[in-house]
This record gives structure tokens, C-alpha cells and sequence, in this order.
């Protein structure tokens, strides 16, 4: 067995392997499938004030898209490539109830040796903040708030805030950790045209780890009917996303610089994708296409993958995090290399 143990500023997870916020956790059953599946840490459902983001879960939909983007069958034995479109909204319980009951499931969390993080998506940022206050009251040990959400530009106007710009962002995080001394994790939008800027924004203005990237919103016309699938825009995210995000992580660690907590979310669906993304400069990674795609036991798996990987290599999740990416050279430092372009071009006949 290999030392999976991760360390994001005080908190030391079990491994790096986190259930991410999604229709998955959104029950007291699916949080604890998740504990169960040995997870380091579980973030429950997002929730926020807003009545419109509570009655767009009332008009979600999902599609699983193949290779050649047609919609292929939901029953949990799906290829890890598929691409998950969908709209999706929030959590309708109210805050008071919900959060009483990720409180319980926190303490069943501790029990196993993990977490299970409450969510806030931000809409109003007094409500936001006073929120926060409240969860630290309440004796949660972790809190995660996403200011970046895909669906932000799509919603009923302030329903989701979507958040790009890198003063805002230090605005809202300066707020935040104003109003409590929780380890805060600020998930940001991978939407921008810098998302390693926004990330020292975060860290700037007292965030203890930064979450990159959301997910993409995409149009997807249906073949079939010629209308738009699921009639809108929906966000977009799948295996092909892992490089993205990847890149994104690795280029925030040259900003923030290496001990400060980077975790990886969009893109993995495995456990060598863990790995990779630990390679990249992740502490640890929040995955929920998997699960939704594949069940919890793909968490399970996907552990059970990492350790494999790390024990091969006689390493532990921390002795790798951050190697790669600190050899990430750019394309001025390969000026010793031959070119081999032409290798690659393809006959004038063919
Ligand atoms: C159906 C669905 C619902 C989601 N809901 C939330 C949410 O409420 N809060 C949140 O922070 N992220 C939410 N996410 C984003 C995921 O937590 C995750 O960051 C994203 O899907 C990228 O990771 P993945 O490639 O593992 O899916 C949702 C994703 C999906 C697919």
C-alpha cells in the first residue's frame, strides 16, 4: 500500500480522491455511498439563497454524449470517455435543514477518516458571507464556495454568480475569510482568460486552497430534430477536459507557488487521471462525471487505481504532486531540439 495522505493547508485528507459537488450528493444516501466508497473527502450539493437557482433544478436535464456526440444510454456502465452535457440548478432544501443534515453525515464522515464539505454557490454576497458564519458556528471543519460556476451566465440573473474578474474575486474572498476562520476553498471558473490570475486573487485575499477549473458551457446541435439538444446551452465536461485543466493547474502553481494547496477538478475519470493531476501540482481532486456516469464505486476503484500506480513507482501521493509541472518547460527552452515536422506531413497523393 502506498501513502496516499495529501495535506491542503491543515487538513490532511486520506487521499486525494474527493466526491465533487453534484446531483450525487445531494441525499443523505449519496453522501454516504460516497464515505462508504473510502472517498477523502465528500462536498455535499451546493446551496445558496436564491429561489431561481432552487427552481432551475425543476427544469434540469442530462445528456451522456459518445465520440461522435450522440446520446448513448444512462445505466451505469458507461465508457469513461463519455461526455456529460447538462443543465443543472440547486439544492431545494432550505439552508437550516440541509446543513443539519451534512452536520450529522460530517461527523459519520470523521468517523471513516473523511469529510463531507458544505457548498455554497455564491448569489447574494451578505447572504454569502453570513452563510459562512453560520456553517463555521455550526462546527463544520472544511467550506467550499463556488464562485465560478459554469451555469452563471445561463441562469436567472443572480441566481449564479459567475465570477471573472480577479478584483472581485479578491472582494468576495477578502468577505469570506473576514467571516471565518474555516480552511476556505474558493472552486473558480476555468471561463476566463486567465484562470491562474483569479487563483492569486484567491490566495491573495486569504483563501486556503483554490479549486480550477469549472466546466465549459457548449452548444450541442441534435441531428435528429435540427434543434438545439436540451434545448439550450448546457455546461460541457469530459475526459478531453483533463489537459485543460491540467495545464490551468500547473500554470497557477508557477503564480502561487508550490506549497500553496491547488485542487484539480474537470476531467478525471480514473485514477491515473489522479495521478496526473497530483503530477500537474494537485494536492487532490473533486470528481463528479465519474460517479454520476459510473456510480460510487468508481471512487473506490479509482483509489484502489492510485495506489496501485504509487506502489509501482515506489512513491506516495505527496512525493509526486507538482512534478511534472515543475519541469514544465516553454516553447523557447526546446530551441536545442531537432524539429521532426517533417515526419508529420502527409504525402501529396495520399
Ligand atoms: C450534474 C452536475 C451537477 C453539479 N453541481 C455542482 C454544484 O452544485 N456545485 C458545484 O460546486 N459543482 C457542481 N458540479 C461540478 C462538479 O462538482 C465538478 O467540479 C465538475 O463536474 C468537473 O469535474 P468532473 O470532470 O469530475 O465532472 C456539478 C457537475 C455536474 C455534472
Amino acid at each position: 500500500m502506498a501513502n496516499l495522505q495529501t495535506t491542503i493547508g491543515s487538513i490532511t485528507l486520506k487521499n486525494p480522491v474527493i466526491c465533487g459537488s453534484g446531483e450525487h450528493t445531494m441525499s443523505a444516501e449519496g453522501i454516504r455511498a460516497a464515505i462508504a466508497s473510502g472517498a477523502g473527502a465528500v462536498v455535499a450539493k451546493s446551496t445558496n439563497e436564491s429561489a431561481a437557482a432552487k427552481s432551475q433544478l425543476d427544469k434540469t436535464d442530462y445528456r451522456l454524449l459518445d465520440e461522435n456526440w450522440q446520446a448513448v444510454p444512462w445505466d451505469f456502465n458507461v465508457p469513461r470517455d463519455a461526455t456529460v452535457f447538462c443543465r443543472s440548478g440547486l439544492i431545494q432544501q432550505d439552508f437550516e435543514p440541509w446543513m443539519a443534515q451534512l452536520l450529522a453525515l460530517d461527523r459519520e464522515a470523521a468517523a471513516a477518516g473523511s469529510y463531507v464539505i458544505p457548498s455554497l454557490i455564491l448569489s447574494g454576497l451578505d447572504q454569502c458571507v453570513a452563510y459562512a458564519q453560520q456553517i463555521e458556528k455550526m462546527g463544520f471543519r472544511i467550506l467550499e464556495v463556488n464562485i465560478g460556476a459554469p451555469h452563471g451566465d445561463e441562469a436567472a440573473k443572480g441566481a449564479i454568480i459567475l465570477e471573472r474578474d480577479a478584483g472581485r474575486i479578491t472582494t468576495i474572498v477578502s468577505r469570506l475569510r473576514a467571516a471565518t476562520k474555516l480552511p476556505l476553498w474558493i472552486k473558480l471558473t476555468g471561463q476566463s482568460e486567465d484562470p491562474a490570475a483569479l487563483a492569486v486573487a484567491a490566495k491573495d485575499a486569504g483563501a486556503d486552497a483554490v479549486v480550477l477549473m469549472g466546466r465549459f458551457m457548449g452548444f450541442m446541435p441534435d441531428l435528429e430534430t435540427q434543434a438545439p439538444l436540451l434545448n439550450t446551452s448546457a455546461a460541457i465536461g469530459g475526459g478531453w477536459a483533463l489537459p485543460l485543466t491540467a495545464r490551468c493547474i500547473a500554470l497557477a502553481r508557477k503564480r502561487v507557488g508550490r506549497s500553496y494547496p491547488l485542487l484539480a477538478t474537470n476531467g478525471a475519470r480514473s485514477g491515473l487521471d489522479v495521478a496526473r493531476f497530483l503530477l500537474s501540482g494537485a494536492a487532490a481532486t473533486e470528481m463528479a462525471s465519474l460517479v454520476l456516469m459510473r456510480g460510487y464505486r468508481a471512487l473506490t476503484e479509482a483509489i484502489a487505481e492510485l495506489d496501485a500506480y504509487l506502489d509501482g513507482c515506489g512513491k506516495s501521493a505527496a512525493d509526486i504532486t507538482g512534478t511534472a509541472a515543475d519541469s514544465l518547460q516553454t516553447y523557447g527552452q526546446q530551441a536545442d531540439r531537432p524539429g521532426i515536422w517533417r515526419d508529420f506531413v502527409p504525402p501529396v497523393n495520399v
